[in-house]
């Protein structure tokens, strides 16, 4: 038995890490569609968690600009904010009331301008969040719209006379009763909402509107923003005689919601209009209900979109009883190879809507927290697809697990408890369940240091920080060479420069293994093995059924690795990329 004990790169050279020093290696040049969003690795920052620099308990722009080189020795190179626009803040700034004004809470325009110039300096592009599938019922245009019938924003939205009789009913997402029309009687009408009541659904089919958007586009553009995020961007068209849909319905809103009749037509004009104008780049939240929905928003020759995220890798493990590696496997290896030839993804294990990576994933257990985030870290940058990593991941922060429903902050939570409640349902399996999957779980602020609140804020914090901050958090990190967040930055550097882990063919080995995730990244002649155990027991991956590989690991998230004659026994959630042969 030999036991392999290297610890990669010295910590010494990753502290310089730079973007500007991830000169790819290996095959830089010549390959097909090769595009600076495909290599690049996107950071997600939740702002109103992320750093408070004025103590009123909310994260703000500067909060983000104080930690600029924080973000840099990251080594991502694209920043994603959630919506920071105004907004009264019923669903956290996806309710906007002014397209051209950033939120009182988080700053001014001034912050902004030189929150971009101190990420572009630094090589790091800024992908902006649009939240176009509606606005808040507190935007002009709304509040024009309700006012009369013959308002010149009436057809701004979508209403629906009440002589008509109650219109048919459709779901809403975020409604405390699910009921997405909502009875007006200033105009004695009916308006459609999706989501929340106070996110009236945009009209897409009126042309204005989309004039109106494509100007907001613009207006970013020209700032310099480098992309866009479209939010619910799959709804915004609809079958405007909205007519009775089949029965229990609810369970597939993406199939009746999603990709309506008009969609194609708005993205090819809004790449005539705004997007082949820019070099920016275009991500649409969502991706329709197959694989065709999604490479009819993404492939290249469609003049559409770049990069699309689906929602199959969030559903599995959406239960308190988990999930099994083989549905894992068989999510991300079906995209992989639907996706292999054209079109692009994106690879992410957590958002703002989802519980945090390393307890859904992983095991948030202090015995195996630091591996098992290490090792989801490992899958998320040596997969194909445009990497999202979302802020405090790369500590291993954890779900924060409230139990009473006053604790969340999160409409989605609220409203669904109400409805639950309304339902006759178990209130107590549901709140177990919440407590669980919440999206509030992802939303705590961020872990600086172990002071009070984290170093996160001087105030009162508007979402308690988790308690687990005075283990958790980037102080102790930066000290300790084996931490989750050098682990995060030697795989991002590991990343830049091997191109093979951004665009190398992706095979699946050891596909029944039910502990090991195994799979080769391949380009040109280079590529590495990847072993991820998925399992808090040792698990043994036959060498006869493994390529060659060289034994001095790229990345190992354990001291050593243990190969012999037959099999490599992996640790709990040991994570190692191993170079072929
Ligand atoms: C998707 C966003 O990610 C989520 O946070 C939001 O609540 C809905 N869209 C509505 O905008």
């Amino acid at each position: 038995m030999r036991i392999l004990n290297w610890l990669l790169l010295p910590i010494g050279l990753m502290a310089g890490c730079q973007n500007q020093e991830a000169a790819p290696t290996g095959a830089a040049k010549g390959i097909p569609g090769q595009a600076w969003w495909k290599e690049g690795i996107i950071y997600q920052i939740y702002p109103r968690s992320f750093k408070d620099s004025d103590g009123d308990g909310v994260g703000d722009l500067r909060g983000i600009i104080e930690k600029l080189d924080y973000i840099e020795r990251l080594g991502v190179t694209m920043v994603w904010l959630n919506p920071i626009y105004a907004s009264p803040n019923a669903d956290n700034g996806y309710d906007i009331s002014d397209y051209r004004a950033i939120m009182q809470e988080f700053g001014s325009m001034e912050d902004f301008d030189e929150l971009l110039a101190g990420l572009h300096s630094r090589g790091i592009r800024f992908v902006m969040d649009v939240v176009v599938n509606h606005s808040s019922d507190e935007h002009e245009w709304f509040v024009q719209s309700r006012s009369s019938r013959d308002n010149p924003y009436r057809d701004y939205y979508h209403w629906w006379p009440a002589e008509k009789g109650k219109p048919n009913y459709r779901y809403s997402l975020f409604d405390p009763k699910g009921e997405a029309w909502k009875y007006d009687s200033l105009t004695d009408a009916y308006y459609l909402h999706y989501f929340a009541q106070k996110q009236p659904d945009l009209k897409w089919e009126n042309p204005k509107v989309r004039q109106e958007v494509y100007d907001i586009m613009k207006f970013w553009a020209e700032k310099g923003v480098d992309g866009f995020r479209l939010d619910a961007f799959q709804y915004v068209s609809k079958d405007t005689t909205f007519p009775k849909l089949p029965e229990g319905y609810e369970k597939e809103v993406i199939k009746y919601y999603g990709m309506g009749p008009g969609l194609h037509g708005y993205l090819k004009e809004m790449n005539r209009e705004v997007l082949s104008q820019y070099d920016v780049f275009v991500v649409s939240e969502g991706a329709g209900s197959s694989f065709e929905d999604a490479h009819s928003l993404v492939d290249a020759d469609r003049n559409e979109l770049q990069m699309a995220y689906h929602f199959e890798g969030m559903d599995v493990g959406n239960s308190l009883d988990g999930y099994t590696l083989a549905e894992f496997k068989s999510v991300y290896s079906r995209w992989d190879s639907a996706f292999a030839k054209k079109g692009w993804l994106s690879i992410f294990l957590a958002n703002h809507d989802v519980p945090r990576m390393v307890s859904k994933f992983g095991d948030d257990r202090p015995a195996y927290r630091a591996a098992s985030s290490k090792m989801l870290n490992t899958f998320i940058l040596s997969m194909r697809g445009t990497p999202y990593c979302y802020y405090g991941d790369e500590l291993g922060m954890t779900n924060i697990g409230f139990d009473s429903i006053q604790q969340y902050q999160d409409i989605a939570a609220r409203n669904g408890y109400q409805k639950a409640l309304s339902e006759g349902r178990d209130m107590e399996q549901f709140l177990k369940e919440l407590k669980f999957l919440s999206r509030d779980n992802g939303r705590t602020p961020m872990q600086w240091d172990s002071s009070r609140h984290a170093g996160f804020t001087t105030g009162t914090p508007w979402l308690p920080v988790n308690e687990n901050h005075a283990q958790i958090n980037v102080a102790a990190q930066e000290e300790s060479p084996n931490s989750c967040l050098n682990y995060f930055r030697q795989m991002a550097q590991l990343r830049k420069s091997h191109l093979f882990l951004t665009y190398g063919d992706y095979q699946l080995l050891l596909p029944a293994d039910e502990q090991v995730y195994a799979y080769t990244r391949t380009l040109e002649g280079e590529g590495a093995l990847v072993l991820l155990n998925f399992s808090a027991a040792e698990a043994a991956a036959p060498l006869d059924k493994l390529p060659g590989f060289e034994e001095r690991p790229l990345i190992n998230n354990y001291p050593g690795l243990q190969v012999d004659a037959s099999f490599i026994t992996l640790k709990p959630y040991q994570a190692v990329l191993l170079p072929l042969k």
